[in-house]
């Protein structure tokens, strides 16, 4: 017989929690007859005494146990995926899941919505008109065999305990624990039921892990969970220090995917596109097309629209265009060395791109446009970037926000690669 008090207290004190223990408490927890403030101390302490790597496996096992795992079935093609800890400007999974696809892999992206100054995939893609979210098991089946990508919401038999310890850790400050944060993204990962996942973990003040050692915990300990459960998993440990192209914002972000999916677009966005793609690529078993190629040839922005086209979207309409737009200038000549992923992060949420509670609305047209990088030389009253919002108000603390993270110097920064790193699974 267990007790929630005797699971709490073990941990408290520094012991292994035995697989018994998990698997109770996660499932009691699921069925509601482990209270909230149970939980939440029981999160407070593995996010203070940690857990090890067969606590971690086995705490991940119950997460995927609380529901179901996705039966998708022979789609006619290896199914990968892509996971990204989330970052400024980051729409990689736009252009990344058709080019994939147009490589003749299948893509089964179930994904969620932004929470803070980081954007959600389904947030940027509703921007579309017309495009829609939620599809049944057979939707999301029939689109992997015949478009080979989708992008759609979780279900909700999805790792239901996830869902739930979740939100509890968003209000407890109990989300920056390694073991609970790589098990709450691998459970989704697995119940999803792909056969390869490449992690995109990000590293930088943009990112929720800021320094390069905590990153690659994270990024180490995903991948040893995916091995223990037999998902092969490949990780690499990219830079958020400066946000991720030049449109951070979700419309203005579809937009940017479009131009990578047609041959053009910013280098980094194309860059890091082609990277994870190549990892999915390897995963799936595929080594014979280039990515790189068949991005510059344009041939997967067809992919792109057939995705849209199947999920209700017309991806040749007009994206909603903000009712106010106004510019930041440089305040002296110089150069660019200071354009801090996590300031414009901020600066676009408060403009209304992003939300402080889950049942806020985004506006789908706010956010920011970049209109100078990192390391170029500058001129006083040049604009810097635009500032996009439908409520003129939130443009005073989108620039407060800015204030401290844009700097011209006499001097050019030394600037670091965006990737870092690969982490492949034994
Ligand atoms: N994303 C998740 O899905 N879970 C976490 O715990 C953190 C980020």
């Amino acid at each position: 017989m267990h007790s929630a008090v005797d699971v709490i207290r073990a941990k408290r004190d520094g012991h292994r929690l035995s697989e018994q223990q998990i698997d109770w408490v996660v499932d009691a927890y699921t069925r509601g007859d482990v209270a909230d403030e149970q939980m939440a101390a029981l999160a407070m302490a593995i996010l203070l005494n940690g857990m090890d790597a067969d606590e971690i496996a086995r705490w991940t096992q119950a997460m995927i146990d609380s529901g179901e795992v996705l039966a998708l079935g022979d789609v006619g093609r290896p199914l990968v995926d892509k996971h990204s800890t989330g970052g400024v400007g980051d729409k990689i999974t736009l252009p990344l899941a058709p080019l994939v696809a147009a490589c003749g892999a299948a893509v089964p992206q179930l994904s969620g919505r932004g929470l803070g100054h980081t954007g959600g995939t389904l947030d940027k893609l509703e921007s579309i008109p017309g495009w829609r979210a939620a599809l049944s098991l057979e939707e999301i089946a029939a689109q992997l065999a015949d478009v080979g990508a989708v992008v759609c919401a979780t279900t909700p038999t999805l790792a239901p305990a996830d869902r739930k310890l979740y939100a509890l850790r968003d209000v407890t400050s109990t989300v920056e624990s390694i073991p609970l944060i790589a098990s709450s993204i691998m459970s989704k990962k697995i119940a999803e039921g792909t056969g390869g996942l490449v992690l995109d973990v990000k590293v930088g003040s943009g990112a929720f892990m800021k320094t390069e050692p905590l990153a690659r915990e994270l990024a180490e300990t995903m991948v040893r969970i995916g091995g223990a459960h037999g998902l092969a998993t490949t990780a690499l440990l990219t830079d958020m220090s400066v946000p991720l192209g030049r449109a951070i914002g979700n419309a203005l972000e579809v937009a940017e995917s479009v131009e990578v999916l047609q041959g053009g677009g910013p280098s980094d966005v194309v860059e890091l596109t082609v990277a994870l793609a190549r990892e999915m690529l390897a995963l799936a078993g595929i080594t014979d097309v280039d990515p790189a190629q068949v991005l510059a040839s344009g041939k997967a922005y067809p992919v792109w629209e057939r995705m849209i086209a199947a999920q209700g979207g017309d991806p040749s309409a007009d994206l909603p265009v903000a009712k106010h737009v106004e510019e930041v200038v440089a305040d002296r000549s110089g150069v660019l060395a200071r354009l801090d992923a996590l300031a414009v992060g901020v600066a676009a949420w408060r403009l209304g791109a992003g939300r402080a509670r889950k049942e806020d609305a985004v506006q789908a047209a706010a956010g920011v446009r970049l209109l100078a990088g990192l390391g170029d030389e500058v001129e006083a009253g040049q604009p810097l970037l635009e500032l996009h919002t439908d409520t003129p108000h939130a443009v005073e603390g989108a620039r407060a926000a800015l204030h401290s993270g844009l700097e011209i110097t006499a001097e050019r920064p030394a600037r670091g690669p965006l990737l870092l790193d690969t982490i492949r699974g034994a």
